[in-house]
């Protein structure tokens, strides 16, 4: 019981804190939804009234007295109705409107490690589906349990000032009522669950097929597949089925009850009547109250269901905005009216969060303005990571770095990413034009600026022959591009920035000898006007360096010329093998 209240309490705190901007406007739902219960009381009064009056005295004088009550009270049920559902509802949306806004704000700002914790997947599914779970949740708490509640409510005042004795023996009836309902509500409840694990394991399942349907055809595992998914959708059906049968028996079973405390009624209300206790209208206005509050009593039976889920929703999404990496700015930035370009690392370590190794161990480099590094080393050494620390996309753990001996740190972030252009090894482009593309970020840049990048990253060529040039539209999966044309893309919307310190990551990798030649040739021409930071294999690129360091285990083992490098470093002679064998 104590737990219980406790869950209830949390499950309302947490709800509170998304409503509380409009308590003002839910405080004036509260007083309308009150009138509308109260207006649901005089209704019930009304009926005994004209039994009464007009059907068993035939007494037509007030009729205009009753005429005027009538209306009056349905126009301010009808107003009060109309204010308090389009509220309710706009107070759902509102909020989560806000969630959203808030979310896009929180993750659009969240460094990688976070996505660790909440991939793409999970948070989309949080924004749509607990978004949609708390929206009606907040509109339903309105409609069905205060609006419900307070229909109810006025309707049982009225039934125990109308005759007490009878408003007891009706209540006879709710156990009779209560159990059953209680029983079907729990397997129901039990049934929706098992429901929704379901669907999303189908959905889940369909997915998966889907993004891998072409290893499925091309080794022959469609049979294999539609089985599985076959056995998804038939549990899914079972389950409804089960369902069906739960709340089909709703209704009779009610019915039944509702007929036997309803003969009580008549017999015990008979007896009243005869004894001169209740007029006939009473009675009947009676009968009419406790069909009136049958309605609210469900609903409100779904309470502690909508809570529960409302709160698990609200929790869901609470989560995500507690789990914030984000990086502050220093509250007193450092401005640098010019950069040069001079970079190093100190010390530098990062752990992945819950990584048992540290991905890089007491780094130290530096890289003078305008000079080329090409970094080497074999995959998992640690490059990515130490490319990412450069425009903070993450911070170090231990160390730091410095740009022009100030620690990136004490800049502001936006400045620093202004000064540090990173070209990821997964080349991603926008469902956009080539020209958004590459100006991709800036505001107000001019086509000259474009074409300049595009020419240095040479791209300009080949857009050109794109169907409407830089105005054509270019997908999110680089359709229509082919690999070394997204990476020139990719590098232009780097360049039109003018960085003073670049760093490629792996840019080289996957492509064919001739984008690899028009790339080559491009980072020939930028080589002395930044600091270049080159993490590549290639030979191509190793040449272009004036320094090469080779990592290993997240360490720098050494640095040095290409043929310092082979005279005395085992790692860097088996890597330049490996490359040099690729090569041919
Ligand atoms: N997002 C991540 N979360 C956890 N560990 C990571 C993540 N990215 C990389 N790592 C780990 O950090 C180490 C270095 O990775 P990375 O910098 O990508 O190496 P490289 O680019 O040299 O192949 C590897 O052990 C890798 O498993
Ligand atoms: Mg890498």
């Amino acid at each position: 019981m104590r737990a219980s209240l406790q869950r209830w309490r949390d499950d309302f705190r947490v709800l509170y804190r998304y409503v509380r901007p409009y308590r003002w406007v839910m405080a004036g739902l509260v007083l309308l939804m009150a009138l509308v219960g109260a207006t649901n009381a005089g209704m019930t009064y009304l009926i005994q009234w004209v039994m009464d009056t007009l059907i068993i005295r035939l007494d037509f004088r007030r009729l205009p007295v009753l005429a005027g009550t009538l209306l009056l009270i349905y126009a301010v049920r009808a107003l009060a109705m109309y204010y308090s559902t389009a509220v309710s509802r706009s107070i759902g949306a509102r909020v989560v409107h806000d969630v959203r806004r808030r979310l896009f704000s929180h993750v659009l700002e969240q460094p990688a490690p976070f996505f660790r914790r909440f991939p793409t997947g999970q948070l989309s599914s949080r924004m749509t589906h607990d978004g949609t779970v708390l929206q009606q949740g907040i509109t339903e708490v309105f409609t069905d349990v205060v609006l419900e509640g307070f229909k109810a409510l006025a309707v049982a005042l009225y039934i125990l000032w109308l005759h007490w004795r009878l408003a007891l023996v009706a209540l006879v009836a709710v156990p009779l009522l209560v159990v059953p309902v209680a029983v079907i509500g729990h397997r129901l409840r039990r049934v929706t669950e098992q429901f929704h694990g379901a669907v999303g394991d189908l959905t889940h399942g369909f997915h998966q097929v889907l993004q891998g349907l072409r290893v499925v055809q091309a080794y022959w595992g469609q049979a294999r597949e539609r089985r599985q998914l076959e056995q998804k959708t038939d549990r899914l059906l079972r389950l409804q089925h089960r369902w069906v049968f739960w709340n089909a028996l709703h209704a009779p079973i009610v019915e039944v009850c509702l007929g036997i405390a309803l003969f009580g009624l008549i017999v015990y209300g008979a007896y009243q009547i005869r004894r001169g206790d209740l007029t006939p209208g009473g009675f009947t206005s009676f009968v009419a109250a406790m069909l009136m509050v049958y309605t609210p009593l469900r609903r409100l039976s779904k309470l502690n269901d909508l809570l529960q889920q409302t709160a698990t929703a609200a929790h869901r999404l609470e989560q995500v905005f507690l789990y914030d990496l984000r990086l502050p700015d220093p509250p007193t930035p450092v401005s640098l009216p010019t950069v040069r370009g001079d970079l190093r690392f100190e010390s530098v370590y990062f752990w992945y969060p819950g990584k048992s190794t540290p991905a890089l161990v007491g780094v130290n480099l530096s890289v003078a303005a305008g000079e080329t590094v090409a970094i080497i080393g074999p995959s998992g050494a640690g490059k990515s990571t130490l490319a990412q620390l450069i425009p903070r996309l993450m911070d170090v753990t231990e160390g730091a770095v410095y740009l022009d001996g100030h620690d990136i740190r004490t800049l502001r972030l936006q400045d620093l990413r202004a000064y540090v252009g990173w070209v990821p090894q997964e080349v991603f482009l926008f469902e956009d034009t080539v020209f958004n593309n590459i100006a991709y970020g800036l505001l107000g840049v001019t086509e000259a600026e474009v074409v300049r990048a595009a020419r240095q990253a040479h791209a300009h060529e080949f857009i050109l022959q794109l169907p409407e040039g830089y105005q054509t539209v270019i997908g999110g999966e680089t359709a229509g591009l082919s690999g070394g044309q997204a990476q020139r893309i990719a590098l232009a919307r780097a360049l039109v920035r003018r960085p003073r310190v670049l760093v490629l990551d792996e840019v080289t990798s996957a492509l064919d000898s001739e984008s690899e030649a028009h790339i080559q040739t491009a980072l020939a021409e930028l080589k002395g006007t930044c600091t270049l930071l080159i993490i590549s294999h290639r030979w191509s690129m190793l040449r272009l360096a004036d320094r090469i360091v080779v990592m290993d285990k997240g360490r720098i083992i050494d640095e040095g010329t290409h043929e310092e490098l082979l005279r005395r470093c085992a790692l860097y002679r088996r890597l330049w093998r490996r490359q040099a064998v690729e090569a041919r």
